[in-house]
């Protein structure tokens, strides 16, 4: 029962009454809280807000590109864009372990923010867009033992070594007052309903070791499931993409054989996974026209040369993870 444009002018206050006229870092994602973090400092604090994004070679086909466009140049947010994507890509070389690549890229993320938070020894905050439900789990993790099936990692760990002050301006706020506060701060409506994407992107969706090649072919591969879920609409008249509570492409590391015109093809294998979910605990596997998915897997195999084989993922959660890794 709250307002949202007296909401934004009173987070806008608050944010204004805390930093005074320090100056403020965040690592942004191009995902949801962030980019609502990012906006809502901007309009607070403008240019005493830098932001940091880091590419760290595993992110999706444009991503970079786009936040760059969203934040920098339509928002005019101070934004450095870090390319780390040949630092990532050499630490990860030769490593097939799921929990040692999770490791190693949140390490390495650590490390390029780090050198970056250095280059602004004027900083004194980090911002974070710790949301409400984040507050709880952590809360729940202390006490109880963290969550051991998968190591997470976002950007926890920053503060102690930084020595900066947080700043967490969405801590109250749950997952769909983040996406309204959005909104009203006139983020992109497509932005702002984001499937979630994980911290270590495409590193766990690649299974095995991580090759530039294979995030390569991923990256064509998953951004056209995602065209196609956004253009196709069920009978209720909701885009596929809005349907789904998330939804990507896997590559596998292994070839099979397959015909092109008169010739043999061996080459690798996408799997397409689509979750329908409330809590990202448990997940049901989306029920996909077969239409869609029958033009998801020509246009993929017809487009993307080195894949020439599609699988649909049906494992619900449990058993399975939404990941594959
Ligand atoms: P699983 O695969 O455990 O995933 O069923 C549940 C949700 O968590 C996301 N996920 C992550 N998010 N950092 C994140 O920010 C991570 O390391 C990470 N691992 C999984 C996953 O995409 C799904 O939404």
């Amino acid at each position: 029962d709250w307002n949202m444009p007296d909401y934004v002018s009173e987070a806008i206050a608050k944010v204004r009454e805390q930093v005074g006229k320090d100056e403020v870092i965040l690592g942004l994602s191009g995902g949801v809280d962030s980019s609502v973090v990012a906006a809502l400092l901007h309009q607070a604090i403008g240019d005493q807000l830098t932001c940091v994004f880091v590419d760290n070679g595993l992110l999706r086909l444009n991503e970079a590109e786009q936040v760059m466009q969203t934040f920098a140049r339509n928002l005019g947010v101070k934004v450095i864009h870090v390319d780390a994507a040949d630092q990532f890509m050499g630490h990860l070389k030769g490593v097939s372990d799921p929990e040692q690549k999770r490791k190693i890229i949140g390490r390495e993320f650590v490390e390029v923010f780090q050198a970056e938070a250095k280059k602004l020894p004027k900083a004194k905050w980090l911002a974070q867009g710790t949301i409400y439900p984040d507050v709880i789990e952590s809360a729940g993790a202390k006490t109880k033992k963290a969550n051991t099936i998968k190591s997470h990692h976002n950007v926890g760990g920053l503060p102690e070594t930084l020595h900066l002050k947080l700043l967490e301006p969405l801590r109250e706020l749950f997952k769909d007052e983040v996406r309204e506060l959005g909104v009203a701060l006139g983020l992109p409506h497509d932005m702002v309903y984001r499937h979630p994407f994980p911290g270590p992107g495409l590193g766990v969706r690649i299974l095995g070791e991580v090759k530039k090649e294979y995030a390569d072919l991923l990256r064509r591969a998953d951004a056209i499931f995602i065209e196609e879920l956004r253009n196709n609409r069920d009978a209720d008249g909701r885009s596929w993409y809005d349907k789904t509570s998330q939804a990507f492409a896997v590559f596998l590391p292994v070839k099979s054989v397959g015909v092109m015109g008169d010739g043999r093809t061996y080459e690798y294998v996408v799997a397409l996974r689509a979750v329908q979910t409330q809590d990202f605990m448990t997940a049901h596997w989306a029920e996909l026209p077969h239409a869609l998915l029958a033009t998801v897997s020509n246009r993929i195999i017809n487009e993307v040369r080195g894949l020439n084989r599609v699988v649909y993922d049906i494992s619900g959660k449990p058993p399975a993870t939404i990941e594959w890794e």
